[in-house]
């Protein structure tokens, strides 16, 4: 569709940005936080790019106060932070630790005093090493009610304040690196399994949502979903199925069921055929259609293609692509389903992920089409090897191209009648990549962190977030 005039954002567009606790916070142990599995993890040599941690991190833990002047500064609308569950509950349940209560307190109070609404993601990857150890995490169903009462403890501490709930980020890649590729904590690779503990992550996140409204009944919920939209290599039908089949099996495993409550039909029969079908009790398909969120969160980088991958010597062992994160340069499928390939129209990043703003505006049509719900773009962003000049300077016009031409496409999909919400940077500042140290970059705010040298931890505004200022002052016109 091609518009003649596009819509203006809403009015009360949440402009934002986004980060997690153990990316920023540091303070690993500080103030009777216990340890998480990111804590356990990160000190297995050769996991991290140079054995790089959390410890320190971007120090966010002491130096909100001076964040948040910086967001204000910038205008910023809302802020997309995460709780570390173990700052709360050090092992996961039982006592409550007030002084990881009194951390949020301050910031979240600092955030409104400069009113900045606070977007609170309940589960950003970092789940307490107690747990996993008592009983494997999310492996058990144990998980749900502990999921459940952490989560609870936040609704009525924090009720009052925050309006705005993510529940459990990027289930879809923390349950692909965790149990799949064992590229994240705990490291295995079990397919079996992998869809045994996205099971329980569905009914703890069911639970979640089903409790939040008793307590927060004019608030919102929802999970933020990893969605990397599927392409078909080319208009042969083959590679359309190959492109279906990466739909059905990538997003709809995950998103129909959130809110729908139930899996859907073709993968569920695919799975089921491979043995791979998780188990289900007595109870659980109500519980999950209990739990249906008021706005789905959309996490997009970039899209994946498709191509046909015969059953008989094709490509690819059972690796899945969920994400379009990895394989989308090298072939990686699985035969009889698909096999993806590098598409040749599109611009790839120096981490080889590709630039697809069009595909933001594909992802956001088809879950309006298929679920009708509200959608908050909870992430978005480039990912650089960003450098601090001579002039005290950080030249990131590439990110200001990235960023524009995606919020583009978002006022065009505004325009074609998707509901947006809002829109948050990835990343406000600089800060941990999970497993690539700080070399990989995206913030709007640089940060003096690096695996050696200097480190100061000085904050330095980008041009990006000279130009993001305007954008937000200008609610999206100036772009
Ligand atoms: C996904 C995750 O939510 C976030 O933690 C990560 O750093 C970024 N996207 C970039 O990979």
């Amino acid at each position: 569709m091609i518009h003649q005039t596009l819509k203006p954002f809403p009015k009360d567009f949440l402009w934002g940005a986004a980060s997690a606790a153990y990316q920023v916070e540091g303070a690993w142990d500080e103030d009777g936080k216990g340890a998480s599995n990111w804590d356990k993890f990160v000190r297995i040599p050769g996991k991290t790019f140079k054995g790089t941690t959390g410890d320190v991190a971007v120090d966010h833990y002491h130096r909100y106060k001076e964040d948040v002047r910086l967001m204000a500064e910038m205008g910023m609308k809302t802020y997309r932070f995460s709780v570390a569950w173990t700052r709360i509950f050090p092992n996961g349940r039982g006592e409550i630790n007030q002084k990881g209560l009194e951390f949020y307190d301050h910031l979240i109070n600092e955030l409104k005093v400069n009113k900045i609404e606070p977007i609170l993601t309940l589960y950003h990857w970092d789940l307490p090493q107690a747990l996993q150890d008592e009983y494997g995490g999310w492996e058990s169903r144990r998980i749900i009610e502990d999921f459940t009462n952490y989560s609870v403890e936040l609704f009525k501490h924090f009720g009052d304040r925050v309006k705005y709930w993510v529940s459990l980020n990027e289930q879809n890649i923390f349950t692909n690196h965790g149990y799949h590729l064992a590229t994240h904590p705990p490291g295995i690779k079990d397919e079996k399994l992998f869809y045994q503990v996205n099971h329980h992550a569905n009914l703890a996140n069911a639970s979640v949502i089903k409790e939040f409204h008793k307590y927060i009944p004019d608030g919102k919920i929802g999970p933020s979903f990893a969605y990397s939209p599927s392409y078909a290599a080319s208009s042969s039908p083959k590679d359309i199925m190959a492109a279906e089949n990466a739909e059905e099996l990538n997003s709809h495993w995950w998103m129909d069921t959130y809110v729908w409550g139930k899996y859907p039909e073709v993968a569920w029969n695919y799975l089921e055929e491979k043995g791979l079908a998780p188990l289900i009790e007595k109870g659980d398909f109500d519980l999950l259609k209990e739990g249906k969120p008021d706005f789905i969160g959309l996490n997009y980088y970039q899209t994946t293609t498709f191509e046909e991958n015969p059953l008989e010597g094709g490509i690819g062992s059972s690796e899945m692509n969920t994400t379009g994160k990895k394989g989308t340069s090298k072939d990686s499928g699985i035969p009889g389903l698909y096999k993806t390939i590098a598409n040749p129209n599109l611009e790839r990043t120096n981490w080889d992920w590709n630039i697809d703003p069009q595909g933001l505006r594909i992802a956001l049509r088809r879950m309006t089409n298929r679920y009708g719900l509200p959608i908050l773009i909870s992430e978005n962003g480039l990912g650089e090897y960003d450098k601090l000049d001579a002039d005290g300077v950080v030249q990131d016009d590439y990110r200001i191209e990235y960023l524009r031409s995606h919020i583009i496409a978002i006022q065009e999909a505004i325009s074609d009648g998707v509901d947006v919400m809002g829109y948050c940077v990835w990343s406000f500042t600089d800060l941990l990549s999970w497993l690539n140290g700080f070399q990989k970059r995206y913030g709007l705010v640089y940060v003096n962190q690096h695996e050696e040298g200097v480190h100061d931890l000085r904050r330095i505004k980008k041009n990006s977030y000279y130009w993001y200022k305007k954008v937000i002052e200008s609610n999206g016109t100036s772009l």
